[in-house]
């Protein structure tokens, strides 16, 4: 296989890895940390159970350097070939600096530079336009794109409408020049700063810096008003992925997989409803991990990665905070052999 270093016609992903934390919470166990029962939560979010990073030490950047280097060791690849290290993520092990470089000097990858993607739950998607560019653009060979988050470290345990949904997980790709004529294809990207009236951590950034009554107010934790977010969630990741199809001139039947942020079972089946997809295409792992933030996509990608089939076609589609959202058309690029 010789990659050159003219500009390709496509990225390609050519290599997936991921990381999730050995404890569970399962509903069970949230039962008895707030007033909530299981068959609620199935019923309302789909979710049975999630990932919780319980050691402090177990932070977004180790979760990140553990799903970089499962991806680097089952593909073969010398970190020292990748260029950029890209973490999409909410949870940064500091506020300054970036994740990405340190995860980039841990994994061994001395001739990358790093950088973190904050746009919550699309993180990992608007990071997969990133990617794609450097690459189509001829400026870099391999991009390793990382969604991670430690969601645990922000999730107020006493409220029952955010601490239910969220876990803890990572998940990395990596982009290359394609090979064959399949790669990602195009995006279509929106945001509305709207979004930050109804999901924000309030306190500890310039607006509201962290002061004696944040901590009792529990104002430094995610809070959301989530019936607003579902809204807003199904009309755009279902008018995004709409305007995708149509670019490509692709109807629902031609898509195999939809690859959707696991945010709530309820959001994918009326986005999928919306689209005309049929609930079976869209790949769900919601029910094992919660909403993991930017680590979804690639978490999906790494759970069904054996499925795929070069030339498949794969929808991705995300929301979050900000509001931020968007689609992309993907076409697989290879056939998993290992
Ligand atoms: O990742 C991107 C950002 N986040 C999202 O996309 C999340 C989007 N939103 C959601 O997933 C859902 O809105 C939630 C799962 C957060 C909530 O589900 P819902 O069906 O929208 O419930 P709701 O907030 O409308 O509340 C319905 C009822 C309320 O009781 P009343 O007022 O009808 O008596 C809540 O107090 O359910 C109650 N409730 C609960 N009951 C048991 C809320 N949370 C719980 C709970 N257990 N954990």
């Amino acid at each position: 296989m010789t990659r050159t270093n003219l500009a390709p016609n496509k990225a390609a992903i050519t290599a997936i890895g991921s990381y999730v934390p050995d404890e569970v919470l399962t509903n069970q166990d949230l039962e008895q940390m707030v007033e909530t029962n299981d068959e609620w939560i199935q019923s309302r979010t789909g979710i049975r159970e999630r990932r919780i990073a319980k050691s402090p030490s177990h932070s977004t950047g180790y979760m990140a350097i553990k799903a970089a280097e499962n991806l680097c060791a089952k593909n073969n690849i010398d970190p020292k070939t990748i260029d950029l290290v890209l973490v999409a993520t909410i949870t940064p092990d500091y506020q300054v600096s970036s994740t990405a470089p340190y995860v980039a000097s841990q994994i061994g990858a001395t001739n990358a530079f790093g950088y973190d993607i904050s746009a919550a739950c699309s993180g990992f998607l608007y990071g997969m336009t990133a990617a794609a560019a450097y690459i189509t653009s001829g400026q870099y060979q391999r991009v390793l794109l990382i969604g991670a988050d430690k969601m645990s470290s922000i999730v107020d345990y006493t409220d029952r409408a955010t601490c239910i949904i969220f876990g803890d997980g990572a998940g990395a790709v990596l982009f290359e020049p394609s090979i064959n004529t399949f790669g990602f294809e195009s995006a279509q990207h929106g945001s509305n700063g709207i979004g930050r009236d109804y999901l924000n951590i309030h306190d500890g950034g310039s607006l509201h810096p962290i002061n004696d009554t944040t901590f009792a107010e529990k104002r430094h934790l995610v809070q959301q008003e989530g019936r607003t977010v579902f809204k807003y969630a199904v009309k755009h990741m279902s008018e995004a992925s709409q305007k995708v199809l149509t670019k490509h001139a692709l109807s629902h039947e031609d898509i195999n997989y939809v690859i959707a942020h696991q945010a709530n079972k309820r959001i994918l089946d009326a986005t999928a409803h919306q689209l005309g997809i049929a609930k079976e295409k869209v790949l769900t792992n919601i029910e094992h991990y919660g909403n993991t933030t930017a680590a979804t996509l690639p978490l999906v990608l790494s759970d069904f990665e054996k499925k795929f089939k070069t030339g498949d076609k794969l929808l991705f589609t995300a929301f979050g905070g900000g509001f931020t959202w968007g689609a992309a058309y993907l076409t697989w690029n290879y056939d998993y052999k290992k």
